[in-house]
């Protein structure tokens, strides 16, 4: 079975071309982040507009580079949310069009879903698992029963953890988008410098909260005798012993056979170290690199799997798009 994925939910416009759900024949990906760069953040308008004039270019080339012929597409699967209303509904429109024009199913996916589904694919993945994502928009950890089959455990009641690296980078007068950034300059920084710690939310021990991590940050640039290096270790080891904390304290609460991570944060090599030591015995299935940031083979290996796990019962072409999605 071929897949096209369609990926647009923030500032990332992506195709993709997967056979079966596992084997990657083309993950195309244009980012409009340089645009966003001097707002810190993503700017919804300018990230709709990228999209319109990306869209159309990209599925191109990924049908191009798989060396298939639109004909043989068996599948749209098309990122139906979280994201932004505008970015997503890009996308949306481009898949109803094609599966109309193809005359070829179309199927919605959940991205955050799919960023779970990236370190997975193709893997024999032992199950009930602890699924953990940590991106620029989220930071959830739930119970993975089985594909498809979801108890959320824990969010984060304020920035998520990208976002919070996101802004710390900011503070620190580096680019956006800042986790790479910071992660390089802790290299060369004390990670016990600075005593910061993250938030501990009262109604629950999984959830997260890393604004009063952030403030600590600013504040700490208000004072004296700084090393920016240092802040940045000090901070980005603060927020992922908090992260492999809180997922222990979620891997106790089941029988957890292994732990699926996905997300942009997963990139950090300091989080997968921490999360090493604090899993000894339980297999760590981490996203390849080229599945870590957002991009549409992610999608289409989720919505191939979907697909067939569901008698192969697709979407209707009024499907909406879907700017929160919860998996409870
Ligand atoms: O998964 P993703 O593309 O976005 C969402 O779906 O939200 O992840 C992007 C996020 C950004 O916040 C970026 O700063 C962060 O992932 N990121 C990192 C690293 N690489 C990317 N954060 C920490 N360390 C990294 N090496
Ligand atoms: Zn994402």
């Amino acid at each position: 079975m071929i897949v096209l994925g369609i990926e647009s939910t923030c500032d990332e416009t992506g195709a993709a071309i997967v056979q079966d759900g596992v084997h990657i024949l083309s993950n195309v990906v244009a980012s409009s982040a340089d645009l966003h760069a001097k707002y810190g953040g993503v700017f919804p308008e300018l990230a709709c507009r990228s999209h319109i004039d990306a869209i159309t270019m990209v599925i191109q080339e990924a049908i191009e580079k798989a060396c298939i012929h639109p004909s043989q597409i068996d599948l749209i699967a098309v990122a139906q949310g979280p994201g932004l209303v505008g970015a997503l509904l890009i996308g949306m429109n481009t898949a109803k069009g094609l599966a109309i024009s193809l005359q070829k199913p179309l199927i919605g996916v959940n991205h955050v879903e799919a960023h779970l589904y990236a370190s997975m694919m193709g893997k024999n993945a032992p199950m009930p698992g602890l699924g953990i994502v940590l991106s620029g928009g989220h930071t959830l950890l739930l119970k993975i029963l089985n594909l498809g089959s979801y108890e959320p455990i824990g969010t984060t009641v304020d920035d998520a953890i990208g976002e919070a690296f996101d802004k710390v980078a900011s503070l620190l007068n580096l680019p956006y988008p800042g986790g790479p950034h910071v992660e390089l300059l802790a290299k060369q920084g004390d990670p016990k410098a600075h005593p910061f710690s993250a938030g501990n939310v009262k109604r629950s021990p999984y959830d997260f909260s890393f604004s009063g991590l952030k403030t600590a940050v600013l504040y700490a640039l208000q004072g004296s005798n700084w090393q920016a290096q240092d802040i940045a270790a000090s901070f980005q080891e603060t927020a992922c012993r908090d992260i492999a904390k809180k997922a222990l304290l979620a891997s106790q609460t089941f029988p957890c056979q292994a732990i699926y991570l996905g997300g942009g944060v997963c990139n950090n090599l300091r989080l997968r170290e921490i999360f090493v030591e604090t899993f000894p015995s339980l297999p760590i299935y981490w996203p390849p690199a080229h599945l870590t940031l957002d991009n549409a083979a992610m999608i289409a290996g989720l919505g191939a799997q979907k697909f067939l796990n569901n008698k192969s019962l697709s979407d209707p072409l009024d499907l909406e798009v879907q700017t929160r999605i919860s998996f409870a």
